[in-house]
């Protein structure tokens, strides 16, 4: 089978993706199946890859260093058309006869973030009626807005850390921002409802200025959700499957100075991960069915990363987000937690393809 790899996308994440990417793809060239790697540029275009391209970054030990913005611009517009039969769909260049690229059973979409990650890439692939990797359209919306995602979660009993959401009008309609946030302590966490990787976040301390953060986040969604800082330890856990889904080892993630900002998540030199994470075996055995439950409670399939504060003194754990297409490069966490029981990278994106659906 042949499968369409989507990268790149117009959200903030486009970088991680662009990386995300080829680890998938060579993962897929390993496993034998047949591949086309489309990048969208960040105003929404689709460009191919050209396949000799692919190879070589394949081979290039850096690879992901050098498959970024000017890449996904440079190659020829594609479009993406339905096939001639269901369950087909078509990579097509112009409307020339003969223009047909090329024919995918499957899109396996590696966006994160906004677009790609929020139900939007999803209900394209939808339309076009060929089977894609992860989440549906629905799963992939409420995982991607924080707000939907607590409600969701909280509707089902499991845990989130307490909260409170408002839009730009109210806001603006309220003379004091601290009005809106009664009955949560500080540090408050300020974040835009519907952004990926700690873009647009502020952490508000004693002191600190609550309306300039809540600006901040509203740049980027209408919809601002404003959380109470739980001091804790971050655990993540991945959920990968479809009816019955399993999860993964619980991995740890340190952060020395603050929190885990994008610079750090990415591009920052020291690992912060520790695989698997050092906790009595029922704090384990509590994350690992709380993910469970927590990737059931948005309804999602395929695939998820779900986050987690730990509280040691109170002996408490929150759901922080559940990521529907979590970072996926050699070096992320959703491959690593696998790889602690036994599940390599190439062996998840095999079930990942085999899960796919439409
Ligand atoms: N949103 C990024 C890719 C992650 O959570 O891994
Ligand atoms: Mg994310």
């Amino acid at each position: 089978i042949r499968i369409g790899i989507l990268f790149g996308g117009p959200s903030a994440e486009h970088e991680v993706s662009c990386a995300s990417a080829l680890g998938v793809a060579r993962a897929l060239a390993g496993g034998g199946y047949r591949t086309v790697a489309i990048g969208v540029t960040r105003s929404g275009g689709f460009r191919l890859l050209p396949d000799a391209l692919l190879a070589e970054l394949r081979d290039r030990p850096a690879g992901e260093r050098a498959i970024d913005d000017q890449l996904v611009v440079s190659g020829p517009a594609v479009e993406l058309r339905a096939g001639p039969r269901p369950g087909v769909v078509q990579v097509t260049a112009g409307n020339a006869p003969g223009a047909v690229h090329a024919e995918l059973d499957v899109v396996f979409p590696v966006l994160h973030g906004p677009y790609g990650e929020d139900g939007v890439v999803q209900g394209l692939l939808e339309s076009l009626n060929v089977p894609y990797v992860g989440c549906g359209i629905l799963a992939s919306a409420v995982g991607m807005n924080k707000v939907a995602m607590k409600r969701a979660l909280r509707a089902e009993g499991i845990p989130v850390t307490p909260y409170v959401a408002f839009d730009a009008h109210t806001y603006r309609a309220v003379d004091d921002p601290e009005k809106l946030v009664t009955g949560l302590r500080r540090p408050l966490f300020v974040k835009p409802a519907s952004m990926g990787s700690s873009i647009g976040i502020s952490r508000v301390g004693e002191g600190d200025d609550l309306a300039a953060a809540v600006r901040k986040a509203l740049r980027h969604d209408q919809l601002v959700m404003v959380e109470q800082g739980v001091a804790g330890r971050e655990l993540e856990c991945a959920v990968l499957g479809g009816w019955r889904p399993e999860a993964s080892a619980v991995g740890e993630v340190r952060v020395s100075g603050g929190w885990f900002d994008y610079q750090q998540k990415y591009f920052g030199d020291a690992d912060p991960m520790i695989v698997p994470a050092v906790l009595p075996d029922e704090v384990t055995a509590r994350v690992r069915e709380l993910s469970l439950r927590a990737f059931a409670a948005i309804g999602g399939w395929g695939l998820a990363r779900v986050d987690f504060f730990y509280d040691e003194m109170a002996g408490e754990l929150y759901v922080n987000e559940l990521n529907t297409m979590p970072g996926f490069t050699a070096h992320s966490m959703y491959p690593k937690v696998w790889a602690a029981v036994g599940i390599s990278y190439r062996e998840v994106v095999d079930r990942l393809v085999e899960l796919a659906r439409v």
